[in-house]
């Protein structure tokens, strides 16, 4: 099972999706001016967000919604070469970590869209995913996977190390956050202030419409549609707080211990409202 991942630069990334060949090609990747880049470590609202901006541009061209396939880190030199006959606003997705992302992403107009969750539930999340997808190892168990996850020997790296590193770009004129939790708990405010910096002004009916297509039962039963059970995997639970169900309590406290030594009283660190949805 360890050939399903290989290590590049320290971080492990599973080999049936990923190259080094693709990674080094990356790194002289074209942008364009109104690009549109999704960047979060996995499971923590990828998807979501990917369905969010392909449904206002949709709305915007009047067309039906077109599917790309936007995480520029999957497939091949040809995947990567396709992406130059894509339309304008071309909309793609990545959890490498900031110093990998094609630096013309910055020096563009880009807008790059960082969207985070809380550790503990980015985690369990995560768990669940290897468990589901056939490209990714099997752990026996939930202990073994949190040993793995703490120490960022998972797919993509440390969490703490992947928000750490965002931390100091946030200031940028290109860049904004949001959070899943935000997300789940004021959407249609969140769909506005992405809609706004994505440079995609919809009515607030529009936005109406947006946020129904992409409620959680929407996008699960669309999925379920078009992938079958590989769709539960990307569409299990989309709750806060399902960590409380499988976190000992030695291991929440790892991780409180972990956002206090790298996240805490940073910027992204505050906006994870970490008293709220970890304690
Ligand atoms: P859970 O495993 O906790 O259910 P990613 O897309 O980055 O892989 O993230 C997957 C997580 O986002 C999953 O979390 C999934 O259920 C959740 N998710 C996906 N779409 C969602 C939506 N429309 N609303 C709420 N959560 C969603």
């Amino acid at each position: 099972a360890e050939d399903l991942l290989f290590n590049y630069k320290g971080v492990l990334y599973p080999s049936t999706i990923c190259s080094e060949e693709l990674f080094e090609a990356l790194e002289i990747f074209a942008a364009r001016d109104d690009d549109l880049l999704i960047a979060t470590y996995p499971k923590c609202g990828t998807n979501w967000v990917i369905q969010i901006l392909h449904e206002m541009v949709s709305i915007i061209k009047n067309q039906e919604t077109v599917f790309d396939h936007p995480m520029i880190e999957f497939g091949s030199l040809q995947t990567l070469e396709k992406h130059t006959e894509r339309l304008s606003p071309r909309i793609f997705s990545s959890h490498l970590k900031v110093q990998m992302i094609p630096k013309s992403f910055f020096e563009k107009k880009a807008k790059i869209l960082m969207v985070m969750r809380n550790p503990k539930d980015a985690a369990v999340s995560f768990f669940n995913f290897y468990k589901s997808m056939p490209a990714l190892p099997t752990y026996e168990s939930w202990n073994v996977f949190f040993k793995d996850f703490i120490n960022g020997n998972v797919c993509y790296g440390s969490y703490f190390d992947y928000v750490a590193e965002w931390d100091k770009h946030i200031d940028e004129e290109n860049v904004m956050v949001v959070t899943f939790e935000d997300m789940k708990t004021d959407f249609p405010t969140q769909l506005k202030k992405i809609s706004e910096f994505m440079r995609l002004p919809l009515t607030n009916e529009q936005l109406c419409t947006v946020e129904s297509r992409t409620s959680f039962t929407s996008m699960k039963e669309k999925s379920e549609d078009t992938h079958g059970k590989l769709g539960d995997a990307f569409f299990r639970k989309g709750q806060i707080g399902d960590w409380k169900n499988i976190f000992t309590e030695e291991q929440s406290k790892e991780v409180d211990e972990k956002f206090q030594q790298h996240l805490a009283g940073t910027k992204l660190g505050n906006l994870l409202n970490y008293a709220k949805y970890c304690k």
